[in-house]
């Protein structure tokens, strides 16, 4: 067998209607050059651009319209304001505005661009890719064509499917595939839950758009360490033609953290392995990660998912000593020895006991100084704009640039640590380091400003919007320098479900 680091010459020596003799030659050649090119060339995240739409819900509105204490919104979830799409806004509208911002503040033009994914759960069409919607819109800018060389598909998998689009097109890149150009992956989505349920409480909207080069300025992915778990659940779904999910919202609670850590050993396994992290007596993995960023449904949630790490990987070391001496109390341990997610829900004694330690392990010294050091920056925005599925965790990943570079932290050379979760279920772990350059980007970046100006609906324009009683072209707010979509169906049969789109200067 030819090994892959071999030149395969083809060389043909004789040609006539009977015979066709190829003769096969390889050559030994230091192609390891090649190989270590591979493995070695830096490829991640260069920059982001985020659309956040212009309307949103306050907590107190809601609260009181739901007979809510507003402190359960505030403190328990983690939300102040709720980003909701307009009448004339879908998910492609919005990657298409993060996408226009990319390539403009990057002076980027469409030949520069190798392939175009988009990540979302609130696509619009069971067939037709939300990509070349997005292509359809740029190209209004761009000119007809302009992206035709670029590939690309739509990808789904609950909230987890924009970082394997970024995982995939990362190793297009290193795997030299790219022939130079850039892809462009952008995280989008719509967080739209039943009037009433405990989901209502945790939406939004908006997109991340994401350029991942080689050599990137912001976060050079670490190679080799990547790690994914899959496994067949319904802890949230969205069945065809319904417009919210199913949700069984503790369960997906608890196998999002349970999916993650599996995930995270493994990626463990993998650094240690890689040599990527040494680890000495006594020290967890946790302490070679400086930033974390996860998947946020709610800011709450990132809070919840760090204890269950921090607690997954220090319970064995020394340090969980002094811990539980701050706590006072010990690590309850289920009476069940299953150990499947419903014998651990269905151990009622087990999980109000654990709940309590949870909430004491949060307020000791250990887990606030990892808190305030190492995720606090990435939960900011989840608080102003809400879920957005697919993009929750890239706007996190987008605070915390912005945050730690507002607290003149330098984190140039730091490891963060991302822990990716979709409901269905899938998690993935993965880390990057923070590049030389980050700052000439990073110092640019301003969320509210970006964000512009929001209106502020009230109880009964959101419930007008939620019915969906307006037509398209009775918008809340007025869109400016940004897509917009002006109809849906064409006149005639063979253009039903059709969609508009327009650039409103
Ligand atoms: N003041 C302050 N905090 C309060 C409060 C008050 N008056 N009342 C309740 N809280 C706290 C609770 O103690 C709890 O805190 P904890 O998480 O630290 O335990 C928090 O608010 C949430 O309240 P709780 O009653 O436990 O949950 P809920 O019924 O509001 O449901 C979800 C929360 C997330 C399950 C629900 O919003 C949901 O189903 N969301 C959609 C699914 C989802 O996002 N899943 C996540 C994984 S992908």
């Amino acid at each position: 067998m030819f090994e892959i680091n071999n030149i395969i010459f083809l060389k043909i020596y004789q040609f006539s209607i009977e015979f066709l003799i190829i003769r096969v030659e390889y050559q030994q050649v230091p192609l390891n050059v090649y190989h270590e090119k591979n493995c070695n060339m830096p490829a991640g995240i260069d920059d982001l651009a985020i659309y956040v739409p212009k309307l949103y819900l306050d907590y107190k509105d809601f609260a009181q319209a739901r007979g809510i204490d507003p402190q359960k919104l505030e403190h328990g979830i983690g939300i102040k304001k709720m980003a909701l799409v307009d009448t004339n806004q879908d998910a492609a509208c919005m990657a298409s505005n993060a996408c226009l911002e990319l390539m403009k503040k990057n002076n980027l033009h469409p030949d520069d661009i190798g392939r175009l994914y988009v990540a979302t759960e609130s696509s619009i069409d069971e067939s037709k890719a939300l990509n070349s919607f997005v292509v359809g819109m740029l190209e209004q800018v761009y000119g007809d064509s302009s992206f035709e060389h670029a590939g690309g598909i739509e990808c789904k998998f609950a909230c987890v499917s924009g970082s394997y689009a970024i995982y995939d097109n990362t190793n297009w890149i290193r795997a030299e595939e790219n022939n130079d150009k850039a892809a462009i992956v952008v995280v989008t989505d719509i967080a739209k839950y039943d009037v009433g349920s405990a989901g209502e409480y945790t939406q939004g909207a908006g997109a991340v758009a994401l350029l991942i080069k080689e050599e990137p300025r912001l976060l050079a992915l670490d190679p080799k360490v990547t790690s994914t778990i899959i496994k067949n659940e319904y802890d949230f779904y969205r069945p065809f033609g319904k417009e919210t999910p199913l949700v069984n919202g503790l369960y997906s609670n608890l196998l999002y953290l349970i999916q993650v850590r599996k995930a995270f050993d493994s990626y463990k396994e993998k650094a240690m392995r890689t040599g990527l992290i040494h680890l000495k007596d006594g020290e967890s993995i946790t302490d070679y990660i400086d930033l974390f960023t996860v998947h946020l449904p709610y800011r709450r949630m990132g809070e919840k998912a760090l204890a269950y790490l921090l607690r997954h990987e220090w319970r064995t070391l020394p340090r969980w000593q002094h811990v539980i001496k701050e706590i006072g109390f010990d690590e309850p341990v289920p009476n069940d020895s299953r150990g499947t997610i419903e014998s651990t829900l269905a151990d009622k004694e087990f999980m109000k006991a654990d709940e309590q330690f949870r909430k004491a392990f949060m307020q000791t010294s250990f887990y606030n100084e990892v808190y305030e050091q190492k995720m606090a920056s990435s939960l900011e925005a989840s608080n102003i704009i809400g879920n957005l599925y697919t993009a929750s965790m890239y706007m996190g990943f987008r605070s915390l640039l912005e945050c730690e570079f507002k607290k003149h932290h330098d984190i140039e050379g730091c490891r963060v640590g991302f822990g990716s979760y979709g409901s269905g279920s899938s998690a993935m772990v993965f880390s990057g380091v923070i590049q030389q350059s980050y700052k000439e980007i990073v110092k640019n970046m301003n969320l509210e400003e970006e964000i512009g100006f929001r209106k502020r609906l009230s109880m009964d324009e959101y419930q007008i919007l939620r019915e969906n009683e307006r037509n398209l072209n009775e918008s809340y707010a007025r869109a400016k320098n940004e897509f917009i979509l002006v109809k849906i169906g064409g006149s005639t049969a063979d253009k039903a479900g059709f969609r508009e789109y327009c650039y409103c200067n």
